[in-house]
């Protein structure tokens, strides 16, 4: 199984999945802390307000020449500072108006104070819109006096903004912290299924005989069903493959009975033709029993033969056992650029191929055999056995894969190589020819990774 988030993988499914779940989630923190924050900031500004207002109208006073003035300065320091947001204004008809110096210019409306209970809108101030609040009390000649403070609007919105970015940078932080532990938490929960597929992959190459390991609850029963059913049918092969051979040999002594019994119908009168196709039919059955007890030794599907074929190393066993098979032939390995390459196939069964054709080689070769690799571009593979002998005829070509033909009987055999040779390339999804080169006879068998299930 890949590491990765692949499309249609179960890492993508839950990494979405988290991904869905922290952008919920922190969205949803994001919007009421805002909203929370914005809500108490403003009541405690509004609180402020009215605590200032109140305290302007404290301080307040009509002197002696009739103008208005303040006993103190109010608490506030920003109420001082010019343009700094922060204002007041006291006004009364017939008297001078009163205004902070921070309010260096514009006026406020004193409007919004006309009864003596505190009332508050939102304004055009001096400097921007502006939440203003006010009250009006009576003058020494009965006249009304307006208390108006106002702030802008704009250091709520700065306050609230601030909070907001500072907000926001935490929670995209917090965000991919999540992600990354959810990410963490996700290969933590497949790391089971990881090892599932490093074991499958031990099982494909034949390094294992089943799926190994502890797995969890949920797929332990999946595994341990899967490797009871590859016990039972290696079992089963294994059972098979006896029988073919017990049933092979169990043939054998019939067929001896009957070949003597025909041997000896052959020297009574009449007996000649009846006793010859007797003695051919039993030699065809031999040969068939020959080549079912040899298959039957081929690897096919034998749990523990690795999975895949490496080179140039799958040919150097074979190549030291056919030296000592033929010490009086030169055989020559040309890997050219397949150095490293793997072929998804049975080596055993592979190397009994290459064994077959290179042991032809090695018989009916003058001097040398030469074993050539060649890997394609578009990863087809070749792999070309050919000896200096004297090659075959066409006749014997078309023929040559036939179980029991032989064309040179001045050579030991059984004639059984290239049928068995045949039946393995099928079976591992090769093509197998054998052709007439200058030099002598080349057998070639080809690999394309199209015809192949991996
Ligand atoms: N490289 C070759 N050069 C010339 N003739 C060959 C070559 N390979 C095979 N033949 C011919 O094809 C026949 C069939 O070969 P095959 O390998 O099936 O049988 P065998 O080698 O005679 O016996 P076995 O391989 O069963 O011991 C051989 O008997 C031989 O006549
Ligand atoms: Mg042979």
């Amino acid at each position: 199984m890949s590491s990765r988030p692949v499309p249609g993988s179960l890492r993508l499914r839950f990494l979405l999945a988290i991904t869905l779940w922290v952008v919920l989630g922190i969205g949803a923190i994001w919007f009421s802390a805002v909203g929370i924050f914005s809500k108490h900031v403003e009541e405690s500004y509004h609180e402020e307000l009215e605590v200032h207002v109140r305290e302007l109208g404290r301080l307040a006073e009509v002197g002696p020449d009739g103008q208005l003035r303040l006993t103190r300065p109010l608490s506030d320091p920003r109420y001082e500072e010019p343009l700094s947001g922060f204002y007041w204004q006291i006004t009364a008809r017939n008297r001078q108006a009163l205004r902070s110096e921070s309010m260096t210019r514009g006026t406020l409306d004193e409007h919004i104070a006309h009864s003596p209970e505190i009332l508050h809108t939102l304004e055009n101030g001096p400097s921007g819109p502006a939440i203003t609040y006010g009250f009006t009390r009576k003058g020494p000649s009965d006249e009304d006096i307006h208390f108006v403070i106002a702030t802008d609007q704009s250091e709520l919105d700065r306050l609230i903004g601030s909070f907001t970015r500072d907000l926001s940078l935490w929670l995209v932080g917090l965000g991919v912290f999540l992600l990354a532990t959810g990410m963490a938490i996700i290969s933590f929960g497949l790391h089971p299924l990881d090892r599932l597929s490093v074991a499958i992959g031990r099982l494909r190459r034949g390094e294992a005989q089943d799926l190994e390991g502890r797995y969890p609850a949920e797929i332990a029963p999946l595994v341990a069903d899967l490797n009871a059913y590859l016990h039972q049918n290696a079992d089963m092969i294994a059972k098979s493959r006896v029988q073919a051979a017990n049933l092979a040999h169990s043939l054998r002594t019939p067929l001896a009975v009957i070949t003597d019994e025909a041997e000896r119908l052959g020297e009574t009168a009449g007996g000649r033709e009846p006793s010859k196709v007797l003695l051919d039919q039993a030699r065809a059955m031999e040969q068939q029993i020959d080549f079912q007890l040899a298959r039957a030794r081929s690897s096919t599907g034998q749990p523990y033969s690795a999975r895949w074929v490496r080179l140039p190393e799958v040919a150097e066993p074979i190549l030291r056992a056919m030296k000592r098979l033929h010490p009086d032939k030169h055989f020559v390995l040309e890997t050219n650029n397949c150095d490293g390459v793997q072929l998804p196939l049975d080596e055993v069964d592979y190397s009994e191929l290459l064994s077959i054709l290179l042991d032809n080689a090695g018989k009916w070769a003058t001097r040398e055999v030469k074993l050539q690799f060649v890997c394609e571009p578009n990863q087809s593979f070749t792999a070309r056995v050919i000896d200096d002998g004297s090659g075959m005829t066409e006749k014997e070509l078309s023929h040559a894969f036939e179980i029991g033909s032989r064309f040179d009987r001045q050579k030991s055999g059984s004639g059984l190589g290239l049928a068995i040779a045949r039946d393995l390339a099928d079976a591992l999804g090769l093509t197998l020819d054998l052709s007439n080169t200058p030099s002598g006879l080349a057998a070639t068998v080809c690999f394309h990774p199209a015809s192949i299930e991996r």
